[in-house]
C-alpha cells in the first residue's frame, strides 16, 4: 500500500528568529485545551477523505516542543484509531535546545515519539546570538546529550554560509558537531528569505551575505567531510547513515501522500474523482486565529483544496524528486503522465544536460549528479 503521512503544525515560538520565514508566531498566551482540541477536530475531519494506515507523523513549526506532551499524545492516539499505524511507523518532534524543552524530552517519548529533530542551528556562541537564538550553547549540549540517551534516532539542524564564516570555522564546526556521532544531519546554507529581518539588514547593507564562490567551497567541503564519517547526503541539505534518512521526509520528496493539519499546513492526496485517482492539494489558513476560528466553525482550517493538472502533478513530482540524491522513479512519472514523461525525455535541454554531466538517466531513475545539486535551480530552470 502507499505511504501516508500526517504532519502536524504548531504555529508558536518563544521569538521570532531574525532569519525565519516559517509559518511561526509570537503569542502572550496560547490556550493549550482549545488548541488541542482544534487539532483533534481537524484531524477527525482529514480521516473522512481519506483512511489508511500512516507510516510516518511529523511535529514541525513553529516550536511543537512547546506543546504539552498530553496533547502529542492524544493526536498520536486519535491518528492510530482514525487512520491505523504501519509497523514501523516514525513520529518525529521538532524541538527547540531551551531548557524548559529539553526536561520534556522524556515526556515526549512516553507520548509516542520516537524521533527528535533539534534546532542547535550553531556550536559557536556568537553566531547563536547573531541567529537571534533563544537557547545557548550550554543549552544546546544539554539538550543534544538528553536527547541521545532518551530517544534511538536523534537528528539535529545546523546553519552554515553565515556571513565572515570562513572555510577552517565551518570545518571545525562540522567536526565538532560530528563527535556527536549523530546518525542524521541537516545542514542547511543561510538563506534571506523575503520579509525576515534579515532580508531586510541585508537590503540596507547592514549584514552581507557570503560570496557565492566560498558558499560553494563551504558546499563541497560539507559533502567531502560527510561523506568520510558515512553520513552522505541523500537529499541537497539532508545527510543520514544508511536507513536512518527521515522516513518522513522522503515522503515529500518522492511525491508520496501526506496530510496537513494545523495554521498554513499544506497536503498533497490521492483521491478517486470520477472513476480515476487524481491528485489534490491543500492549503490551509496560515494565521493561527483564523485557522482555529475556522476548524471550530467548519471542523476544518482549509483555505484551498485544489484538484491538480496532470501538468502541475507532474512538474511538482519533478521539483520535488530531483532534490533527492536516488533521483526521480521514472516508473512513478510514467504512472503520473506517460505523455509528459515522453515529451520529457525527448528535450533538447534535459539531452545537454546530461552530456554535460549535470543529469543522468538510469534504468529506473531521473536525478542530479553531484556537480548539478549545488546548483539545481539554475539546472531545474534550464530543464523545464
Ligand atoms: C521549522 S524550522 C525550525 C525548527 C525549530 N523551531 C527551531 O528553530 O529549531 C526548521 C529548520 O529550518 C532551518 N532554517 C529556517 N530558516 C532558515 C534560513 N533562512 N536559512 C537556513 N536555514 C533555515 C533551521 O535550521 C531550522 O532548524
Ligand atoms: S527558526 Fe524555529 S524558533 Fe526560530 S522563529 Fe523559526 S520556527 Fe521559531
Amino acid at each position: 500500500m502507499e505511504p501516508l503521512a500526517l504532519y502536524i503544525h504548531w504555529p508558536f515560538c518563544v521569538s521570532k528568529c531574525p532569519y525565519c520565514d516559517f509559518n511561526s508566531h509570537v503569542r502572550e498566551r496560547v490556550n493549550h485545551v482549545i488548541w488541542k482540541d482544534a487539532l483533534l477536530l481537524e484531524l477527525q475531519t482529514a480521516s473522512l477523505t481519506l483512511k489508511r494506515p500512516l507510516t510516518s507523523i511529523f511535529f514541525g513549526g513553529g516550536t511543537p516542543s512547546l506543546m504539552h506532551p498530553e496533547t502529542v499524545h492524544a493526536l498520536i492516539e486519535t491518528a492510530r484509531v482514525l487512520f491505523g499505524f504501519s509497523p514501523h511507523i516514525e513520529i518525529t518532534l521538532e524541538t527547540n535546545p531551551n531548557s524548559f524543552e529539553t526536561q520534556r524530552f522524556f515526556d515526549f517519548k512516553k507520548a509516542g515519539v520516537n524521533r527528535l529533530s533539534i534546532g542547535i542551528q550553531s556550536f559557536e556562541p556568537e553566531a547563536l546570538k547573531f541567529l537571534g537564538r533563544a537557547h545557548s550553547l550550554e543549552e544546546a549540549y544539554h539538550a543534544l546529550e538528553s536527547a541521545q540517551k532518551i530517544f534511538d534516532r536523534v537528528s539535529f539542524d545546523l546553519i552554515y554560509a553565515r556571513p565572515h564564516q570562513t572555510l577552517k570555522q565551518w570545518e571545525k564546526e562540522l567536526n565538532h558537531a560530528l563527535e556527536f556521532s549523530p546518525s542524521h544531519l541537516s545542514l542547511y546554507q543561510l538563506t534571506f528569505e523575503e520579509g525576515t529581518v534579515f532580508e531586510k539588514k541585508l537590503k540596507r547593507g547592514e549584514i552581507k551575505a557570503l560570496n557565492e564562490n566560498l558558499s560553494s567551497l563551504l558546499y563541497e567541503k560539507t559533502q567531502e567531510i560527510m561523506d568520510h564519517h558515512l553520513l552522505p547526503s541523500y537529499e541537497v541539505s539532508n545527510h543520514a547513515q544508511k536507513g536512518q534518512e527521515s522516513r518522513h521526509n522522503l515522503c515529500y520528496w518522492r511525491y508520496q501522500d501526506y496530510i496537513g493539519i494545523g495554521p498554513g499546513a499544506h497536503g498533497r492526496i490521492t483521491q478517486d474523482h470520477a472513476g480515476k485517482q487524481e491528485k489534490y492539494a491543500t492549503q490551509n489558513l496560515k494565521l493561527p486565529e483564523k485557522w482555529l476560528a475556522s476548524v471550530q466553525k467548519e471542523g476544518h482550517g482549509l483555505e484551498t483544496k485544489l484538484l491538480l493538472e496532470k501538468e502541475i502533478v507532474f512538474e511538482e513530482a519533478l521539483l520535488m524528486g530531483i532534490r533527492l540524491k536516488e533521483g526521480i522513479s521514472l516508473e512513478m512519472l510514467k504512472n503520473l503522465s506517460e505523455n509528459h514523461l515522453t515529451s520529457l525525455l525527448a528535450r533538447p535541454s534535459l539531452k545537454t544536460l546530461e552530456q554535460e554531466g549535470f543529469i543522468e538517466k538510469t534504468s529506473t531513475h531521473l536525478k542530479a549528479t553531484s556537480q548539478a545539486r549545488p546548483i539545481l535551480n539554475a539546472v531545474l530552470a534550464y530543464m523545464m
